[in-house]
């Protein structure tokens, strides 16, 4: 027999294969309402695209860029950093990637060898765990529960055998939604510091807040890696534009990787995306839909499908506790698919033990699916609830 990687052998991404059953059923002639998938339903900024435009008719787009990207890009991303953090970041430790998802896997690539162990908040985005399995690095399990608001207990990693190599924290978090303050953030990377753990600090859902203001470990630490990108608040998923900030001893191997692994990213939407920074307030009015769509979800779902939600400060996911009405979020999303027409995604993605009680929803769609999706899960719910008393 032909060989196949055992390593490669991973857990599907549940979400993108929701999203995908979700999709075919579409095409089918059903009226499906999405909330499975982390996508912003409102377009690239208006400049964004302007510009790829402009860039395109000048000539200059074919080939590659140098291999960390575009040098006006990494400028406008350390000028934003300055602007919006009040951090000093040079352009220079700044590398493009493709999606903040490559900067993951460039991210294990140079800080961990396999076998070495990097702890996950769980729940968390499943890519993370995945990845690393692929890898042959050990992801071990760091639970975040609801009783302790949904943060990791550096403490309990104190307590295990052996500290991790590494630790990935993500602030706002998916699918919990948890933003970590000033002096968490500092704890974190002051403890990671301390034992000389690697931290990979994502932060892709910075400028997703309601009522809160997230923070950057680059404020706390030289040491962190901190991934970010253009597909959320940019409101520029399919870009595939992320960016890593590197830390100094990672720097000539990051440099390495990319040239070997993507060569550079595409150049057409790096030129483009240097004008990102220029439409706030076209990005704001997406902020406060999300906002707006978050409210209609909160005050409107059922309190038994809502249970103890997770706080969903930041992002733009609501991570339900369904505990009251189901112990199989995969079975209950299936059912709001095929039933209500409703796509959600099963907490079983996000956490594997005790995912079965949750599942996410993502308000980034448009406001009138919010209110449909209100009507459809609470008239689910309220069949669903029927029946089991019934039964
Ligand atoms: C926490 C988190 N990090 C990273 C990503 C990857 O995003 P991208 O590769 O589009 O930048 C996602 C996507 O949903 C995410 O939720």
């Amino acid at each position: 027999m032909i060989k196949c990687s055992n390593r490669s052998d991973i857990p599907p991404f549940l979400a993108l294969d929701s999203m995908i059953e979700a999709k075919a059923l579409e095409a089918k002639g059903a009226d499906i309402i999405h909330l499975e998938i982390g996508q912003p339903s409102s377009p690239a900024p208006k400049a964004v695209m302007q510009a790829l435009i402009e860039a395109m008719g000048d000539g200059d787009t074919h080939g590659y860029s140098v291999a960390k990207g575009v040098p006006a890009l990494r400028d406008a991303i350390s000028a934003d950093y300055a602007k919006t953090y009040d951090a000093r970041i040079s352009s220079d430790d700044i590398a493009i990637t493709v999606g903040s998802s490559t900067a993951f896997a460039l991210s294990f690539l140079a800080a961990f060898d396999v076998g070495d162990r990097v702890a996950l908040p769980t729940p968390g985005y499943p890519a993370y765990r995945n990845l690393m399995m692929a890898m042959g690095i050990e992801p071990v399990a760091l639970p975040a529960r609801a009783e302790q608001s949904w943060m990791p207990s550096l403490r309990e990693m104190e307590s295990w055998d052996e500290l991790p190599d590494g630790l990935i924290i993500a602030s706002p978090h998916n699918p919990t939604g948890v933003v970590l303050s000033e002096s968490e953030m500092k704890e974190i990377c002051d403890w990671c510091q301390k034992h000389s753990v690697r931290l990979i600090s994502d932060e892709i859902y910075h400028g997703l807040t309601y009522g809160k203001q997230a923070t950057t470990a680059a404020h706390y630490s030289s040491d962190a890696i901190i991934v970010s990108g253009f597909s959320k608040y940019f409101s520029m998923t399919g870009w595939r534009l992320g960016w890593m900030v590197i830390p100094q001893d990672l720097k000539p191997s990051v440099e390495r990787l990319i040239a070997n692994l993507y060569i550079s990213a595409p150049t057409p939407n790096q030129m483009g995306a240097i004008h990102a920074f220029d439409a706030t307030p076209e990005l704001d009015a997406n902020l406060a839909r999300y906002a707006a769509n978050r409210t209609i979800l909160l005050e409107g779902l059922a309190p038994e499908f809502l249970g103890n939600h997770a706080p969903c400060d930041g992002a733009f996911y609501l991570y339900a506790d369904i505990s009251a009405i189901s112990n199989d979020s995969q079975k209950l999303a299936d059912d709001l698919l095929h039933k209500a027409g409703v796509a959600v995604t099963a907490g079983v993605d996000f956490d594997p033990e005790q995912g079965h009680k949750h599942l996410r929803l993502s308000f980034a769609g448009a406001t009138k699916d919010m209110h449909e999706a209100v009507r459809r899960i609470n008239a689910f719910i309220k069949e669903h609830i029927k029946t089991q008393k019934s039964a």
